[in-house]
């Protein structure tokens, strides 16, 4: 069942910088709920405090009411959190399909121990694994790619194969950064349509993106970060219309000129 995700008076300092200054928000079940803002906002950072990456100075944040602040990313993969990152690492040689698969840890019954004797448990789980992250990769788009090396597709494709190993681990709630960056516009409908239909299979998705087409197609509700403070919260029209918004975008001195 698709994951409530609250924020609430989340702060982030590194020594003397504070990147988060107490940013709340409500994500609701099945919700695409949008995180926009200029570069260097706190997005990725606010993500990071999410999915345990990064441990905020002070704040709550909660999965269906439980706390998490705190935990560890291990821990909240197994709660049903998945995320995608700015930057994909993948194991660039080995293949599409391999690199998907590294997302069923959570799945695989037993624990390390039974993994490495390959118990016939083991190996039954891992062969319906691999059917399910094909079956992924054709829903994506990408099935063609699947026993090709990483390294053979584009920095816009790679977002995909770690969306398909996000999926493959069957979250309730998916965190997405910037996956439509690299992406040559002709994919981007794709993508639109991928979004629609995991949110269609029970999943909340928060989705961070530069691509407002993409967010105003997408999203039930956006949160606007400036300088690491939410800004607005609204629709997607609502933010491209606010003043304060064309004013972090463009700068306040150019917002001025403008209305001049
Ligand atoms: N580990 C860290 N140590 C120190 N400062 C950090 C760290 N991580 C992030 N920051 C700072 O936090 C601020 C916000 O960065 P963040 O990457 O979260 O922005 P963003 O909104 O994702 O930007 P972009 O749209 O460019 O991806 C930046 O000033 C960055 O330098
Ligand atoms: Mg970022």
């Amino acid at each position: 069942m698709a994951a409530r995700l609250t924020l609430q008076d989340v702060n982030l300092r590194f020594g003397g910088i504070t990147v988060l200054h107490d940013v709340g928000f409500i994500v609701e079940p099945g919700q695409i709920f949008g995180l926009v803002g200029p570069n260097g906002a706190g997005k990725t950072s606010l993500f990071n405090c999410i999915s345990g990456h990064y441990r905020p100075s002070s704040g709550s944040i909660t999965i269906d009411g439980d706390e998490i602040l705190g935990s560890v990313p291990a821990l909240l993969a197994r709660r049903g959190l998945a995320r995608t990152f700015q930057h994909p690492a993948l194991q660039l040689h080995s293949s599409v399909l391999e690199n998907v698969l590294l997302g069923a840890h959570t799945r695989l019954p037993g624990g390390p121990l039974e993994w490495a004797v390959r118990t016939p448990r083991t190996i039954r789980s891992e062969r319906e694994l691999r059917v399910e992250a094909r079956d992924l990769l054709e829903r994506t788009g990408l099935g063609w790619a699947a026993d090709l090396p990483a390294d053979e597709l584009s920095h816009g494709l790679h977002k995909g194969i770690e969306l398909c190993r996000a999926l493959l681990s069957r979250p309730r709630l998916l965190l997405l950064d910037e996956p439509a960056a690299g992406l040559p516009h002709t994919e981007v409908e794709q993508l639109i349509h991928t979004v629609r239909a995991i949110r269609d299979d029970d999943i909340t998705v928060v989705i961070v993106e530069h691509h407002m087409g993409l967010i105003a197609a997408l999203t039930d509700r956006v949160v606007v970060l400036d300088h690491g403070r939410k800004l607005m919260e609204g629709t997607a029209a609502e933010a491209q219309s606010d003043p304060r918004v064309i004013e972090a975008y463009i700068g306040k001195d150019a917002a001025d000129d403008d209305a001049a």
